[in-house]
């Protein structure tokens, strides 16, 4: 199923190499994370499956409203995500998490469980690269949002100390 989702999320990205392998870095951070927290089974499909596809609204959003931000991406980002993944059957609960994190990841104020907070731990792991951020930035982010053993050293590692 992982691979599956993968190749509907590059064939959907269509050459848009950057953002392919934004999907799978983050993707490859969240499963790193989760591997040291307790997260049964199906969180982790959800987390998996939310880390490949956490962006996917970016094309509509840049689309419909010429513009990438995440506020736009999280409004487009389910129903794409939900049209990808229509032919799969994947039971109603466990899709509707996945929408709900995809259409909520940057939404720091409404994480509620640790598939959530690994979502956006990773996210932001790759996103402090990716985007240049200051390490004053990284600080204050790695402070008030990360709260996982493995996220917190992981900053660290790379980016601060
Ligand atoms: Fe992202």
């Amino acid at each position: 199923m992982i691979l599956l989702v993968t190749k509907k999320m590059i064939e959907y990205f269509d050459k848009d190499i950057k953002r392919i392998n934004h999907a799978l870095k983050v993707y490859g951070f969240a499963t790193c994370l989760a591997s040291n927290e307790i997260i049964s089974d199906e969180k982790l499909f959800i987390l998996n499956i939310s880390a490949i596809l956490h962006d996917i609204g970016i094309k509509e959003a840049e689309k419909k409203y010429g513009s990438n931000s995440g506020h736009y991406q999280e409004i487009e980002g389910p129903a794409v995500a939900s049209w990808l993944l229509r032919d799969l059957n994947i039971e109603k609960p466990i899709l509707d998490r996945i929408l709900f994190l995809i259409g909520n990841h940057h939404s720091y104020n409404k994480i509620d469980a640790m598939d959530f907070q690994v979502l956006v731990e990773a996210d932001f792991l790759v996103n402090f690269f990716e985007d240049n951020m200051q390490l004053s930035a990284i600080e204050k982010i790695q402070k008030n949002i990360f709260k996982t053993k493995t996220g917190i050293s992981m900053v660290e590692s790379m980016y601060l100390g």
